[in-house]
């Protein structure tokens, strides 16, 4: 979802941006009127996420899992350890394979990834040239309530929960997200760096893959996706609006508490995560009945609640709460899955 209040705004501008006769899609990409464009919103992400000067923000294309590639070709000079938590760590652990040696220092596979390892069950190289892990678990509904303890930077895949409460950008070496869940529309895939962190890339990364070429032209190597950068400034000005990260926590804890209690009180649905694993964006729950839950998914679409099917290799169900989500929302879902219980008790 995005807010309404972008896609109406999105929407008066369609045609003519700000007095500039024409739309953001038909903008050149070096034009003046874009250059603003682009700048406050780099400006808008740097207050909102309190990112220190000394990490770089890039808008980049090719998806999340283009990053599976380009952070390894960047950042391994001789190890790197993964910690395996579900569908995407996984991708990105075999992709990073094809580049040096990786080690798993932590897995909850044999768990159906229902739950994230704790710091004691991890094996961490402090020698390790960066330590990665998925922030939340889209799949699977399940995130990390702690950065791991490691001498080696952490590399965190935030796709699916960034711009979703506050966080220290300073504790990790590189944060990216595909833009698409919390913050834009599909295209546009966010990188923030520290500095240090760039040294030499592997001596075959393409130029396009290379952090220190987008860097180097601020993100205008070739054309950048012009208007999911727009989008993503009038969300950011949306979020800040409703008092920045910390307001959107407020409003993400209370919408996933209200689905969590309602699954925790509930005799037909369960919830499939693990309690202290517990994803603010993602909720996955089941009845234990295939048949069940696939009446379930029928009757909830029949009844204007979309995208509930949960993934294939999670089965059951999966609410998709991101920040543009109203708690009007949620409400509807939890009187829709007690109304269905208690028909199906
Ligand atoms: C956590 C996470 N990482 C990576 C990806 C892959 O993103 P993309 O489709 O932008 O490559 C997704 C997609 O859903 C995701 O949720």
């Amino acid at each position: 979802m995005l807010p309404l209040e972008v896609l109406n705004r999105a929407a008066a501008e369609m045609t003519n941006y700000n007095g500039s006769g024409m739309s953001v899609l038909e903008m050149s990409h070096r034009s003046k009127v874009y250059d603003e464009i682009i700048t406050s919103a780099e400006a808008l992400l740097r207050r909102i996420m309190g990112i220190p000067e000394n990490y770089h923000v890039l808008f980049l294309q090719g998806g999340a899992s283009t990053q599976f590639a380009m952070i390894p070709m960047n950042l391994l000079k001789n190890k790197a350890d993964y910690v395996l938590t579900g569908h995407f760590s996984k991708k990105a652990y075999e992709e990073a394979m094809k580049y040096g040696e990786i080690s798993i220092a932590g897995s909850s596979e044999s768990e159906n990834f229902a739950r994230i390892p704790r710091q004691n069950e991890l094996k961490i190289n402090d020698d390790a040239d960066y330590l990665y892990i998925c922030a939340n678990n889209t799949i699977f509904g399940t995130a990390w309530d702690y950065i791991p303890e490691t001498k080696a930077p952490v590399v965190a895949d935030m796709s699916s929960n960034i711009c979703s409460a506050p966080i220290d950008v300073s504790k990790y070496g590189l944060i990216y997200a595909g833009a698409q869940k919390n913050m834009a529309p599909a295209g546009l895939t966010i990188v923030i760096v520290r500095d240090d962190m760039l040294t030499k890339p592997m001596d075959f990364t393409p130029t396009m893959l290379n952090y220190n070429i987008h860097v180097k032209n601020k993100s205008m190597y070739n054309t950048p996706p012009t208007y999911p950068i727009y989008i993503m400034k009038l969300v950011l000005e949306w979020i800040e609006s409703i008092g920045g990260l910390e307001g959107m926590q407020k409003i993400n804890l209370k919408k996933s508490a209200m689905l969590y209690d309602y699954l925790d009180s509930s005799n037909l649905f369960k919830p499939a995560a693990a309690k202290d694993s517990r994803s603010i964006m993602n909720v996955t729950f089941r009845t234990g009945n295939e048949e069940l839950d696939a009446k379930f998914i029928k009757e909830a679409t029949a009844n204007g609640f979309s995208n509930l099917k949960g993934h294939r290799v999670v089965g059951g169900m999966r609410a998709s709460i991101y920040n543009a989500m109203p708690v009007e929302g949620v409400e509807a879902l939890v009187d829709f899955m007690a109304k269905f219980e208690k028909e199906n008790a």
